[in-house]
């Protein structure tokens, strides 16, 4: 599967209307990045932003969670009208939770569950989640800014967790996030992801529905 989720983060946050028709003409998913400042060193925007998109968006939001306590507000996300729900694995850690129960809360909102892991996070410690997740989301760069360089050692993280989730003939996706490029996609998609996030190399380009083929055509 190749599916393109543009990231909001960087789209024109003076024109986000015109951005999201954009997006759903042309992208799978519309990625949006929350961020908290604690969990990352980055504040990005929350549901007073996500709402208004939920009203115009015609293709599945997909919220990247990078937030402690994200649990307070997978009720928030349901509302918004949010499909697929991704919280990191560190903020479980954090909060001392079982990322079970997080899983199985968003499931019971009617959403799909993801779980996050930053590159320093061991891609082994997703294992005992796969079969019960809908996708992973292996972070590519460090969670915080949009516009960073593709860690290159991810190819391998990305074939491991490929490998294991065949072995476990698990239904579980992979989405890749941060410094994807027309130039390295067809790599990362050979290395096993399903979906790749893009938010500079989709709106910082001359032509944004361009780029969001060109990425998937890779
Ligand atoms: C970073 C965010 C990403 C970011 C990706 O923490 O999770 O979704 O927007 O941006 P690019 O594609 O520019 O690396
Ligand atoms: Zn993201």
């Amino acid at each position: 599967m190749r599916l393109i989720a543009p990231s909001v983060l960087s789209a024109d946050f003076l024109h986000l209307e015109q951005d999201i028709l954009m997006l759903n003409e042309h992208a799978d998913l519309i990625h949006l990045d929350v961020m908290d400042g604690s969990l990352v060193p980055n504040i990005s925007f929350g549901f007073s932003v996500i709402a208004p998109i939920g009203k115009i968006a015609s293709i599945p939001m997909d919220a990247h969670l990078m937030i402690v306590n994200p649990d307070k507000y997978f009720g928030t996300c349901a509302d918004c009208g949010v499909e697929m729900v991704s919280f990191h694995l560190e903020a479980a850690r954090l909060a001392g939770k079982e990322p079970s129960e997080w899983v199985e809360r968003i499931h019971s909102l009617g959403m799909k569950a993801g779980i996050a892991i930053n590159p320093d996070v061991p891609v082994e410690e997703l294992f005992p989640y796969l079969k019960e997740l809908d996708y992973v989301l292996i972070m590519t760069v460090f969670a915080g800014f949009g516009g960073q360089k593709f860690i290159e050692e991810s190819y391998l993280r990305i074939e491991n967790v490929r490998k294991e989730i065949d072995r476990q003939n698990a239904k579980c996706l992979i989405q890749i996030d941060g410094g994807a490029t027309k130039a390295n996609a067809s790599a990362i998609f050979t290395a096993g992801a399903d979906i790749l996030v893009a938010g500079s190399a989709v709106f910082k380009d001359v032509d944004p529905a361009g780029a969001i083929r060109a990425l998937r055509q890779a």
